[in-house]
């Protein structure tokens, strides 16, 4: 599997969004993972449609859009013209499942379901047609900076099985150590936010991020 690391600008500075995009794009970010947040499904609000569509203005490299949000649904739309290439939403949210990821792919995006870390891995199962990508949380959604969750990692390797081609996202203390974990287990695509942001040379963070995933 080709192995792809996300940025999460939840971690970078706000004041300066445009050149820490670029530090991503400079460094071989694969995707660029920007994190939604309602207050509501998570306690926690972060960034919106505004903010995602001026950032594509400048910057090439995919979206990946982590909807923390209780209704998806009802914005699918509109973080599709803000520019969102890939569009994760959480199988604990009150929208309709089906729907919600039929009108993702209907407006032209790719679909992933989310699980929280306590959510098991097969209530994502009767979608796997339909999805680019499942992305498993190693933390409580909400917030960055926590701690890994290894007693994630049998959900991981449980759908990789099931899986073999399908792209696995691990969310959540994804560092330099617990990379080679989640790689391990089957995982292919990893978001990091504090590792990234809190380096001193994010390009070549992302870098070692890169090849310790595959040791
Ligand atoms: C948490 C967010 C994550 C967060 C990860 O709810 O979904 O994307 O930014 O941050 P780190 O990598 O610092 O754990
Ligand atoms: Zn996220």
């Amino acid at each position: 599997m080709e192995v792809k690391i996300s940025p999460s600008m939840l971690a970078s500075d706000f004041a300066n969004l445009q050149s820490e995009l670029d530090k991503c794009k400079n460094g071989g970010a694969d995707l660029i993972h920007l994190d939604v947040m309602d207050g509501h499904f998570v306690p926690n609000i972060s960034m919106g449609i505004p903010v995602i569509a001026a950032l594509k203005k400048v910057c090439s490299v995919p979206f990946d859009v982590h909807l923390m949000i209780s209704d998806p649904y009802r914005y699918v739309d509109e973080f599709v013209k803000a520019g969102a290439d890939i569009i994760s939403f959480h199988v604990e949210c009150d929208s309709d499942i089906e729907k919600t990821i039929d009108s993702i792919i209907n407006a032209g995006c790719k679909a992933a379901l989310a699980v929280k870390p306590n959510t098991p891995i097969e209530s994502v199962y009767p979608y796997l047609d339909k999805l680019s990508m499942v992305l498993v949380m190693t933390v409580e959604p909400g917030f960055g900076g926590q701690s890994f969750m290894e007693s994630t990692m049998p959900k991981i390797t449980a759908l990789r099985k099931k899986c073999p081609d399908i792209d696995i996202q691990v969310d959540g203390g994804i560092n330099a150590d617990t990379v080679k974990i989640a790689g391990r287990a089957g995982a292919n695509v990893f978001v990091a936010g504090s590792a990234v942001f809190n380096s001193t040379d994010p390009a070549k963070t992302i870098c070692t991020l890169k090849e310790n995933a595959k040791l």
